[in-house]
C-alpha cells in the first residue's frame, strides 16, 4: 500500500513550504487540499453562485474542473482552462473557501478527488483535515502551529513577495476569523488527529521544522 504523510494545521503555520520541501526530498505526491477549496470558492464567485447555499455549491464541487500542474516544481492551478494560480491565493477567495469548506455535502463532494492523489512512491498531504478525515490511515501524522501573530507575519512576508499590498491588522483578525470558523465547523474541524505530533513552530526556523519532521518519519 501507498504511503502517505499527513500534515495539518492553521493558515501561515508553514505548512506549504514545509510539505514542498519533504515531497521534494521524498520524491512524493503532494496534495495541496486548501487549493481545491480555494478554486471551488473561486468558481463558486465567478458563477455568481450564492455561497451561503450548501445546495448550490455542492454541484459545484462534485462537477469542479480542476487540474494541477507542476511547472519547474512550482503548482500551476487551472480552473475550466484558465490558469487561476494566484487568483486563488486573495484575501476575499480565503475567507470565501473557509466559509464553503464549512458545509458537510460540499466536503464529502470533494473527498473522492483528494484521496485519488494517493499514488506511489508516496504522498504528502497538506490541509486542515488529512490526518483525521481524509487519510486517516496514514502512518505519519503532523499538526503543525504557531501563535496567530507570527502566523500573520509568514503570512504578510509571503503575499508582499507575491505583489500583493497587504495591511498586518487586517491579515490577522483575518486569519483569527477565519481559524475560528475551521476550528469550530461541526464537519471536519482543525484539530490534531489522536496520533499526531504537534510542532509549535512558533520561533522555529523552517529549517528546524523540516528536520525535526523528517526525524519524526524516520522513527
Ligand atoms: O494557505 P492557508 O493555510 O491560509 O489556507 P489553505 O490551506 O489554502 O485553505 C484555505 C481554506 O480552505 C481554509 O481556511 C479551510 O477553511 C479550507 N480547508 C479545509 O477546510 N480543509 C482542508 N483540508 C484544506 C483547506
Amino acid at each position: 500500500t501507498v504511503p502517505v504523510m499527513t500534515i495539518d494545521g492553521p493558515s501561515g503555520a508553514g505548512k506549504g513550504t514545509l510539505c514542498k520541501a519533504i515531497a521534494e526530498k521524498l520524491q512524493w505526491h503532494l496534495l495541496d487540499s486548501g487549493a481545491i477549496y480555494r478554486v471551488l470558492a473561486l468558481a463558486a464567485l465567478h458563477h455568481r453562485v450564492d455561497i451561503s447555499s450548501e445546495e448550490a455549491l455542492v454541484p459545484i464541487a462534485a462537477h469542479l474542473d480542476v487540474r494541477f500542474l507542476s511547472v519547474d516544481g512550482e503548482l500551476q492551478v487551472i480552473l475550466e482552462g484558465e490558469e487561476v494560480t494566484s487568483e486563488i491565493r486573495t484575501q476575499d477567495v480565503s475567507n470565501t473557501a473557509s466559509k464553503v469548506a464549512a458545509f458537510p455535502r460540499v466536503r464529502e463532494a470533494l473527498l473522492r478527488r483528494q484521496r485519488a492523489f494517493k499514488e506511489a512512491p508516496g504522498l504528502i498531504a497538506d490541509g486542515r483535515d488529512m490526518g483525521t478525515v481524509v487519510f486517516p490511515e496514514a502512518a505519519v501524522k503532523i499538526f503543525l502551529d504557531a501563535s496567530a501573530e507570527e502566523r500573520a507575519e509568514r503570512r504578510m512576508l509571503q503575499l508582499q513577495e507575491k505583489g500583493f499590498s497587504v495591511n498586518f491588522e487586517r491579515l490577522l483578525s483575518e486569519i483569527k476569523e477565519r481559524d475560528d470558523r475551521d476550528r469550530n465547523r461541526a464537519v471536519a474541524p482543525l484539530v490534531p488527529a489522536a496520533d499526531a505530533l504537534v510542532i509549535d513552530s512558533t520561533g522555529m526556523t523552517i529549517e528546524q521544522v523540516i528536520e525535526k519532521t523528517l526525524e519524526y518519519a524516520r522513527s
